[in-house]
């Protein structure tokens, strides 16, 4: 049983980029967060991250048949990339749409996500704890469901 973390351009950064917005965790502290909660309930994650549009719609394109969910922070694409939404769109595996900040408390571009109306939920504003409740929201509620 298989979950595919999927983080977007500059999340390589975290850490050291824009610590105010984004925190201090860095990409490691998440991928280790969403593997613990996951392991526990029996998952494995592969950790994906791409600051290239193509790379990350290979990912989606690919996830059928080999993930059951995916956990996805599109970064500065979730505000632009119509070809994202249309890759989500063309899949059957659920995705749980995760922004570390708060995007709409911040500069109106990023207060619209072209891809959420094709995802199952959205967490905004929580920064790490995100990741985690996008875990556990996908492996006991999203997942099970769809079996
Ligand atoms: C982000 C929010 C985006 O607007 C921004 O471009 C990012 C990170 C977040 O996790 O808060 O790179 O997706």
């Amino acid at each position: 049983k298989q979950i595919l973390l999927l983080n977007g351009p500059n999340l390589n950064l975290l850490g050291a980029r824009e610590p105010d917005i984004y925190g201090t965790f860095t990409l490691e502290d998440i991928e280790r967060t969403v593997n613990e909660v996951a392991q526990k309930k029996g998952y494995n994650v592969t950790s994906v991250q791409s600051n290239h549009e193509g790379n990350l719609i290979d990912e989606i394109q690919g996830a059928t048949g080999k993930y059951e969910g995916i956990i996805f922070n599109p970064a500065a694409y979730t505000h632009t990339s119509v070809a994202l939404l249309d890759a989500i769109l063309a899949i059957e595996v659920p995705v749980i749409e995760v922004h570390i900040s708060n995007i709409h408390q911040r500069d109106s571009f990023r207060r619209q996500s072209l891809i959420a109306s094709a995802c199952v939920g959205q967490i905004v504003g929580l920064g790490l704890y995100g990741y985690k409740l996008a875990t556990e929201a996908l492996i006991e509620e999203i997942i099970p469901k769809r079996q």
